[in-house]
């Protein structure tokens, strides 16, 4: 590693703890950077073989990979050799959505600093904590020899069972993809490159291989693709990962209208597009069709991107320049984020573990919601006797399952393995070492806390009968490659949670779950915190939330529905068609050739009022809207002003009307007066204040939000006339609204 390299490492953690700082987003000179770099990789690209381009066009898959290769396997993601000859580096990729992944502890005893998952981060709404841990995440890689990081997921929560929710950043796309951009930025302000991912309208896991996600153009455009071109332009990720699922009728990653009209034309994306690992099925409609990389090849059924793409070259199905600009891409996106000229050692580097935890303590107390508080059972002051039920609070916090997993600081105080389903080859349930009974006994020392376990009803209903205040800790394991099976709570946590109210009235839920869960006992519990999986310092985050060092601050970035029949679909679809080894096989990359497994359709019929749109539309009553989260502290808006014209800004007062300092999100939702459609956030913004304290905030909409998209343009368009606008505390507080007049407009697709 040069010093100028150690220098910009040192500089990035320490932005990291501090947080608040932004990395610099100089657009101007990001796009000079981009027209140098194309020219760059051009040069280089003409001095290399046929040979020397193939081989950069398809990437293995360590596990898997039998010696092809001189350099060291790092087990891992990916590997792709490079060519020392024209400085083209090595590139080794890793899973990185949480903190540089380990799955199944494939690299013995090597740990990384592990964040809350990405829908944690998101209820923050704070892209200066999505930055700070992107490039906490990014430095560790970097020291640990990655370079080109699997991070960025940014599909949209359309189905609450998603069983990757918590590897997401929620249903709205202009949060979604915010918050996406930032991290993206923060992975890259290591001189490293960082996907954004899978693109697109992989919002299933049940048959993720195989089924068809079908939606209109306008839809999409409005809602998933909206948050990927967010996330593109904020972020500037060297590459695209196209997903497993086909769209409209192809495989994402041969898509032509995908990859190349949306991505490559419209938006003028100029990285690579690598495939998901598995999700090739093709050569020369791949490469046509806009696919530059062929990743972890081991797990596809050829390896297409070799001697296939070879042969369709050389027969003339794919031409030459193709190859060639699926090269230049791949060198782009390098040479762009600085990892061309800033080579990564080859030698371990020193990670300031300790540092790099604040800031994933940090993120979890920004994103933990206070859900319920009646009677200000919180925060815990003057409490004597507690009692800490279940969830395995004793030990640590539960973490979400699959490629995203990291073998945390601390190691894994439980670890269980899954006999069956199609997470079984790559994930096991693994909790953090951050107990919320270590950290409350720490912050509480006047106080008695006992823990039970919970495994025993009517002992924990006892020991909180015995207490003067019952904390229950319930959980839901979610993972890649599977949904979950229902939003209940399992393994009879609600009746637990019952028994435990009924013998004590002072009882307070904290939920560490991957998404929303249904809560049948809600009215019984005066205080419920939502915890998500809350990462490595999860249990200080919590002890921290729960009396009142921290006041919480977090707003759900999904909507917490009161029944299942609310949302668009009840189950996954295709769950109850296919034989449990078929679902097994349609979701494990490493099964699916197992079988011959036939497509179907998934009909994206709520289109894009995704999330609490659907809500408004229907008419339906959420449990716990977006948007949502309380506080110990009071906050009030005033002197709501609006402009209009060409562009929609709001002005308005926050003003901490409590007695602490805290943390409040103000919302600007917009809808055009008549159109009948529900509104969209379009606006928002972390602010924090003192008590008494008021601060003037100006914010200006989102554009693409306010309009709509026309495919006859094609484009977006603005159209003229009245717009409703509410500043809100949630996606339905309709408290202070007002209007203005907007000028037509069209914008670009
Ligand atoms: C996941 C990706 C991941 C890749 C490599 C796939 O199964 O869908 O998110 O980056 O594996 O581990």
């Amino acid at each position: 590693m040069t010093n100028r390299i150690a220098v910009a490492l040192v500089g990035a953690s320490l932005l990291a703890v501090a947080g608040a700082q932004a990395l610099p987003a100089d657009r101007t000179v990001a796009v000079a950077r981009t027209d140098d770099a194309r020219t760059r990789a051009q040069a280089i690209v003409a001095k290399m073989s046929f040979d020397e381009k193939i081989a950069l066009v398809h990437g293995l898959f360590p596990p898997r990979a039998t010696g092809k290769t001189a350099n060291e396997l790092i087990p891992s993601a990916g590997h792709i050799d490079g060519i020392p000859r024209l400085g083209v580096p090595l590139i080794r990729e890793s899973d990185a959505s949480l903190g540089v992944a380990n799955q199944v502890e494939q690299r013995k005893g090597d740990v990384a600093t592990a964040l809350p998952s990405s829908l944690a981060t998101a209820a923050s709404f704070d892209p200066d904590i999505s930055r700070a841990g992107g490039a906490m995440i990014g430095s560790e890689a970097r020291a640990k020899r990655f370079n080109v990081l699997l991070a960025g997921g940014v599909n949209l929560t359309r189905d609450p069972f998603n069983g990757r929710n918590f590897e997401y950043l929620g249903e709205d796309p202009l949060l979604a993809g915010e918050m996406a951009g930032a991290h993206i930025a923060g992975v890259q302000s290591n001189r490293i490159v960082s996907t954004v991912k899978h693109f697109a309208l992989n919002a299933q896991e049940t048959g993720r291989m195989v089924l068809d996600a079908r939606i209109d153009e306008a839809a999409l455009r409005e809602s998933d693709l909206l948050a990927f071109q967010i996330a593109i332009e904020r972020g500037r990720p060297g590459s695209v990962m196209c997903a497993y699922n086909k769209l409209n009728g192809d495989y994402a990653c041969e898509n032509d209208w995908l990859l190349n009209k949306v991505l490559k034309r419209d938006w003028g994306y100029r990285g690579w597009v690598m495939s998901d690992w598995g999700a090739v099925h093709s050569s020369a409609k791949a490469a046509n069709g806009g696919l530059d990389q062929q990743s972890g090849q081991e797990l596809d059924s050829a390896i297409f991107f070799d001697a296939p793409l070879r042969a369709d070259i050389e027969s003339g199905k794919v031409p030459m320049a193709r190859l060639d600009d699926m090269v230049v891409r791949y060198l782009t996106g390098v040479i762009e984020t600085g990892l061309f000229d800033n080579p990564v050692s080859d030698k371990l580097q020193p990670i300031p573990y300790a540092r790099n935890a604040l800031v994933a303590q940090r993120a979890a107390e920004a994103g933990i919601v206070l859900l319920k508080n009646d009677g200000n059972l919180l925060p815990l002051s003057g409490v004597k006797r507690i009692v800490v039920i279940g969830g395995r609070a004793d030990v640590g916090v539960l973490s979400g399952g699959g490629s995203s997993q990291v073998r945390s600081v601390g190691g894994a105080p439980v670890e269980i393995p899954l006999a069956s389903g199609a997470a079984s080859s790559f994930a096991r349930i693994t909790y953090h070492a951050s107990s919320p009974l270590k950290a409350l006994r720490a912050a509480m020392p006047g106080a008695v806390i006992i823990f039970v376990d919970g495994q025993d009803k009517a002992a924990a209903a006892d020991a909180a009968r015995n207490a003067d205040l019952a904390i229950v800790f319930a959980t839901q394991w979610a993972t890649e490659a599977q949904d979950v099976p229902d939003l209940s709570l399992p393994y009879g946590q609600d009746a637990l949670i019952d028994a435990v109210a009924s013998a004590q009235p002072k009882t307070a839920v904290v939920l560490e779950t991957g998404g929303p869960v249904l809560m049948p006992w809600l009215a019984r519990v005066p205080a419920v915190i939502q915890a998500w999986y809350p990462g490595q310092r999860g249990g200080e985050a919590i002890a921290n939330i729960l009396t009142g060092k921290v006041n919480p601050s977090g707003r759900l970035p999904i909507t917490f529905m009161a029944s299942p029949g609310q949302a668009p679909r009840a189950a996954p679809v295709g769950l109850d068609k296919l034989t449990s080894l078929e679902a097994q096989a349609a979701a494990d990359p490493a099964q699916a050739g197992k079988f011959q497994l036939k497509t179907y359709p998934v009909d994206y019929v709520e289109g894009s009022d995704v999330g609490y749109r659907w809500y408004e539309k229907k008419r339906q009553t959420p449990l716990f809207p977006f948007g949502y989260g309380l506080s110990y502290t009071t906050f009030a808006y005033r002197n709501l002003t609006a402009s209009g014209g060409k562009t929609l800004t709001v002005s308005f007062d926050v003003v901490n009307s409590g007695k602490r300092a805290g943390s409040d999100v103000p919302q600007v939702y917009v809808a055009r007066d008549g159109s009948g459609t529900p509104m969209r956030l379009a606006a928002f913004q972390r602010v924090t204040l003192k008590p008494g304290e008021s601060r003037r905030v100006t914010l200006t909409a989102e554009p693409r939000i306010v309009a709509d998209y026309d495919t006859g343009l094609p484009g977006w368009r603005i159209k003229g006339g009245t717009y409703r606008v509410a500043l809100a505390h949630d996606a339905t507080d309709r408290g202070m609204t007002t209007s203005v007049k907007l000028d037509a407009a069209t914008m670009k697709p």
